[in-house]
């Protein structure tokens, strides 16, 4: 294999885990300063330390289309509405709706104009909901689900405590590649993977707040329903943004 491919597979699986990375480590596996990164795919905030990168031709080359954000510490990343508004056209959901991980507020949104009734909170506060932190709250009295897109490092213990504190129905946005590496799955009662499509993007909530439209997303994601009274295999169908299950 050549050093120019080495790079290019080392920078897709170093994506595929993070799908941002820092700047330095785009220049070291580009080959191209940062200055001249920052030059060309600078955000409006030319201070940022990270770069989401969408696609990357091998070493020495420009990115095709890249994007430089500032990190979130606590993956503060915002889906589009349709990944929940078609969630819940599709999943049966019995009992009121808790996203414990609301940033922006967009799946209790969804949820409500879907008749649904729903509570929100979250770590931090992003101008929506009560702050909680997941991980150590308590459950609500009445019947709940909990729907959510938790931070991807902490998707096992968000499930993990969904289940725990005793939700009807727990549902959350996973990064489809990762399935393969997720044993953690296979003791729980996963019943379905519904898989987004098209790619959902999923920049930073702050750009979303800044009223840009965001686009190219690079990552494949999933819904995972979590039905503790499922036994057996879970079931793989496709949701379109657009309707039908495809
Ligand atoms: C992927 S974002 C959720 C995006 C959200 N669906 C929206 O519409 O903007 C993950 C969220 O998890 C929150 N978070 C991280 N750790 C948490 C914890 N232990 N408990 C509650 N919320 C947490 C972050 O503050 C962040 O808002």
């Amino acid at each position: 294999m050549s050093a120019a491919s080495n790079q290019t597979s080392s920078l897709s699986e170093e994506l595929e885990r993070e799908r941002i990375i820092s700047l330095d480590k785009a220049a070291e596996l580009t080959g191209l300063s940062q200055d001249s990164l920052r030059r060309h795919y600078a955000h409006p905030n030319k201070k940022s330390r990270v770069m989401q990168v969408v696609d990357f031709p091998p070493q020495g080359k420009r990115p095709r289309y890249a994007h430089i954000f500032d990190r979130d510490v606590r993956d503060f990343y915002s889906e589009p509405a349709w990944c929940s508004e078609r969630l819940f056209a599709v999943e049966l959901f019995n009992g009121m709706i808790w996203d414990p991980a609301c940033g922006l507020g967009t799946i209790p949104r969804s949820a409500r104009a879907a008749g649904l009734s729903s509570f929100a909170s979250d770590i931090a506060d992003h101008g929506y909901g009560e702050r909680r932190d997941f991980l150590a709250a308590s459950a609500p009295t009445t019947i709940f689900n909990v729907v959510t897109n938790p931070p991807f490092r902490s998707a096992r213990e968000f499930v993990e405590r969904a289940l725990t504190v005793g939700a009807s129905k727990t549902a959350i946005i996973f990064p489809t590649a990762r399935l393969n590496a997720a044993h953690w799955l296979e003791t729980l009662p996963l019943a379905r993977i519904w898989l987004l499509t098209p790619r959902p993007s999923m920049p930073p909530g702050e750009v979303i707040l800044r009223g840009e439209k965001p686009g190219g997303g690079k990552t494949d994601f999933c819904w995972l329903i979590f039905d503790r009274t499922h036994e057996g295999p879970p079931s793989l169908t496709w949701l379109h943004r657009d309707g039908g299950e495809r």
